[in-house]
């Protein structure tokens, strides 16, 4: 998140939201590479490559079952504490990744974007990155968002630091505003993450779109990433529609219930 990009030039103020993708949009922390080449007796690489295939397949699941917005975590801004072996091979890796899958996400309708910082990749990184979104920034059958060096929390600060130097020029600061000075931020304006899927067991968010998941139904599984299939995209979206989403508020039904069990509030209360 370069505060200094062109969307959030002074004097630049964001748009209101509108015209958003409103199908689904699902959000994917793709965890267990590692444990999945360990497994296997294999370097960690092994895994990421594998994990890579995983993308492929399930972008083709997303765009089948009709989902809008996918956006997967590929690398945190804290992964850059790993070895620096692991980390030059996943950079190959993604280089090579969107080399492979640019013709066919044209084929196939997908616009590809990457959100998180861009003055740390290698720079023959960031050219393929450019290249992509701009051949393919047309294509409305799914968008697919890419996480590389994405920190939720660094994001986050980022849009305070930039709505503080805004106040002068009249932001408002509010939800909505705030909400489209971070999606300027990340290059795109996206609705709310609608599921948000961790893979591998682990239980945490690990700063991934802390904001933009207030209100996610969220969704663990033990499978490991690379083995991670349309069935079990399939299993969360089915999970997903029984969920029953309230945003705070109460349901017409429960509302029904409420007002016949009103009388026994009174008494509970003492009123
Ligand atoms: C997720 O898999 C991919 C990245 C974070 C780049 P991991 O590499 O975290 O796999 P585990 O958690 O060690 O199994
Ligand atoms: C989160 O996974 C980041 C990605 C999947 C890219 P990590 O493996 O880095 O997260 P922790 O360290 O287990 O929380
Ligand atoms: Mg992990």
């Amino acid at each position: 998140m370069d505060s200094s990009s062109s969307e959030m030039e002074h004097g630049n103020l964001p748009q209101p939201i509108s015209g958003l993708d409103h199908r689904l949009h699902v959000a994917i922390i793709m965890d267990g590479n590692g444990r999945w080449a360990k497994k296997r007796g294999l370097p960690r690489i092994a895994g990421h490559r594998a994990g890579a295939h995983a993308v492929r397949r399930v972008t083709d699941a997303a765009r089948e079952l009709g989902i809008g917005t996918l956006t997967v975590f590929a690398f945190s801004s804290d992964n850059w504490q790993r070895p620096v072996t692991e980390v030059s091979a996943l950079m190959r890796l993604f280089h090579r990744y969107l080399r492979w899958e640019m013709g066919r996400c044209l084929k196939d309708g997908v616009r590809l974007s990457v959100i998180g910082r861009r003055d740390r990749l290698p720079q023959w990184l960031v050219k393929e990155i450019e290249h992509s979104e701009e051949v393919t920034r047309h294509e409305k059958r799914l968008h697919l968002r890419v996480a590389l060096d994405y920190s939720s929390r660094d994001s986050i600060v980022a849009a305070a630091r930039q709505a503080q130097h805004m106040k002068d020029e009249g932001f408002d600061i509010d939800r909505d505003s705030f909400q489209s000075l971070l999606s300027a931020l990340n290059r795109d304006q996206v609705k709310d993450v609608d599921l948000l899927i961790r893979t591998s067991g682990e239980l945490r968010l690990s700063d991934f779109m802390l904001w933009e998941c207030a209100y996610a139904e969220l969704y663990f599984t033990s499978v490991l990433w690379p083995d991670f299939k349309k069935e079990h995209l399939s299993e969360a979206l089915d999970e997903y529609s029984r969920r029953d989403r309230r945003y705070g508020a109460v349901k017409e039904t429960a509302l029904a219930a409420a007002a016949e069990t009103q009388a026994e509030t009174a008494e509970v209360l003492g009123d």
